[in-house]
């Protein structure tokens, strides 16, 4: 198992767009499951192949569902086919260390896609699962929670940074 490097906001690469994935081999398993062990190492519950610097159409997730039962999935070539509602909740994002903010989102999403078999996967999510995915779709798409902010709290926040990068801090 290897533990990828997380790459952080500003950095180029996050704005990559993913390409779709047309093998299924295992090769690409080994990379999902190193993206799963990469995610839990960082106490994440998701994670985009964009954010380890790979152009897979490619996420992970892991969000307990309503009765608290841990829900780890990972989606290939993820597409929105149902939206409905809207929903905001606080988001954080590990390629933006010391940032939230909340984002509106579809409340409700049906995602397709394969998943890690390369078996046909639907799935129906809400609440937090729901955003989740929405923010890991963005990855793919090169859009970062950086992004969805307003232009005072972007500039506030690369401010933070270039402070913290002069006092040699991480
Ligand atoms: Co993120």
């Amino acid at each position: 198992m290897t533990v990828y490097r997380i790459y952080t906001y500003p950095e180029k690469i996050l704005k990559h767009k993913a390409k779709e994935v047309r093998t299924i081999n295992g090769a690409l398993q080994e990379f999902i499951d190193n993206m799963y062990e990469t995610m839990h190492g960082a106490s994440g519950v998701g994670l985009a192949a964009t954010q380890v610097g790979q152009e897979n159409a490619v996420f992970v997730a892991d969000v307990p569902d309503e009765n608290d039962r841990r829900r780890i999935i990972a989606v290939i070539n993820p597409v929105i086919v149902e939206s409905e509602g809207v929903s905001s909740i606080e988001e954080g994002c590990l390629s933006v260390p010391n940032f939230r903010i909340p984002v509106k989102r579809a409340a409700r999403i049906v995602i397709k896609g394969y998943d890690r078999e390369g078996k046909d996967l639907v799935l129906e999510a809400t609440d937090l699962l729901a955003t989740v995915i929405q923010h890991e779709m963005d990855h793919l798409n090169g859009v970062t929670l950086v992004d969805h902010a307003s232009l005072l709290k972007r500039e506030a926040y690369l401010r933070s940074l270039k402070k913290q990068s002069k006092s040699g801090k991480e």
